[in-house]
């Protein structure tokens, strides 16, 4: 969406996630994580994307959409599937039929709750979907499904996939581990480091709107130009050893994009999430290995562990 619209419906939601704001939102991140975590007692081996990081990230968006907590599961089902439409796991039917046979339920289930809001107006962020006027305008359904749809997709994946390549390269460099384990106030950068190393989305695209030339490179009005986050987060003009995992370097990156209109809406909230759910797993789980081979979706998009399998006390 461009401007004007896409800035003034940003507006609506802006104040919600400005760092003040979520920091509101820590007691209750922490409790999630706290239930979740206290669900591995006893446990010796688990999956940190599915059992840890899947269920921490869809309550904490499903709150903020105002959903019950019963359909996190299927909603992120559902997300998974759609965003991972090109791996055969995640999606065993095909672009096509994806499209087809799922989003149509999708949709219905969300006019169910916007059906719901307008009934009943509530505090959480489908209400401002819903009740969001443009110059006079109501936003139409299929804009609410794709606002919906947006922000259940950047809140669920993103976060998951960040956290899930944080702890694997923890576990892969254990004295950067234990840099963390010995000062926990490192935690936020280490945060950055993975988001820079592993940003979540491989790229966002843009068209041109006039001619330019950039690092050297013709580019034409019109043209498609790709964002290769995962690229220019390793430049080596930029940072000094780029492929070193470093806890340390508390870096700049464009995981969250690379600045203008669309900047990621939601860093402060997960940067937030993040920095609970990695403080919180290395405290409680300081020898946590690999218990098997990592898989990855297959994705050209979204770059995040399908699996993570651990054993939780070494
Ligand atoms: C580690 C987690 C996350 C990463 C790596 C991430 C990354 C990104 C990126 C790369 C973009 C596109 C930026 C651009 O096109 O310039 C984006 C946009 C967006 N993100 Fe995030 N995101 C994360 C978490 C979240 C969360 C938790 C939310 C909130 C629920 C969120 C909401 C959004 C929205 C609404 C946009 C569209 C903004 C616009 O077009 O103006 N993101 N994000």
């Amino acid at each position: 969406m461009d401007p004007p619209k896409h800035d003034r419906i940003k507006a609506l939601f802006q104040r919600a996630f400005t760092p003040k704001a979520i920091a509101q939102h820590e007691p209750a991140i922490r409790e999630i994580t706290d239930r979740v975590m206290k669900g591995l007692e006893g446990r010796e081996t688990c999956d940190l994307v599915t059992e840890v990081a899947q269920p921490v990230v869809a309550r904490v968006i499903g709150s903020f959409m105002g959903l019950d907590p019963e359909d996190d599961r299927p909603w992120a089902e559902s997300i998974n599937t759609l965003l991972g439409f090109g791996d055969p796991d995640l999606n065993p039917k095909g672009l096509e039929q994806l499209v087809a046979e799922d989003i149509p339920p999708m949709y219905e289930k969300c006019m169910k709750l916007v059906a719901d809001r307008r009934a009943n107006p509530t505090e959480d962020m489908l209400s401002v979907l819903v009740f969001a006027e443009i110059d006079g305008d109501s936003l139409t359904d299929d804009e609410i499904f794709a606002g919906f749809v947006l922000l259940m997709a950047a809140g669920n994946d993103s976060t998951k996939a960040t956290y899930t390549s944080t702890m694997k390269v923890l576990m892969e460099n254990p004295d950067q581990r234990r840099l963390l384990i010995d000062d926990p106030s490192l935690v936020p950068s280490a945060v950055e480091e993975a988001l820079r190393m592993f940003p979540a989305f491989a790229h966002f695209r843009r068209t041109a709107t006039r001619d330019t030339v950039l690092a050297g490179q013709q580019i034409k009005r019109g043209d498609k130009v790709a964002l290769w986050y995962p690229s220019s987060n390793r430049d080596e003009d930029v940072y000094e050893d780029p492929h070193r995992f470093d806890v340390t370097r508390n870096p700049e990156h464009q995981a969250f994009g690379a600045g203008g209109r669309h900047f990621c809406l939601g860093t402060a909230l997960a940067r937030l999430e993040l920095k609970i759910l990695v403080e919180e797993t290395v405290r409680r789980f300081p020898n946590m290995t690999l218990a098997g081979e990592p898989t990855w979706v297959l994705s050209q998009f979204s770059s995040q562990l399908k699996t993570l399998p651990v054993r939780l006390h070494g």
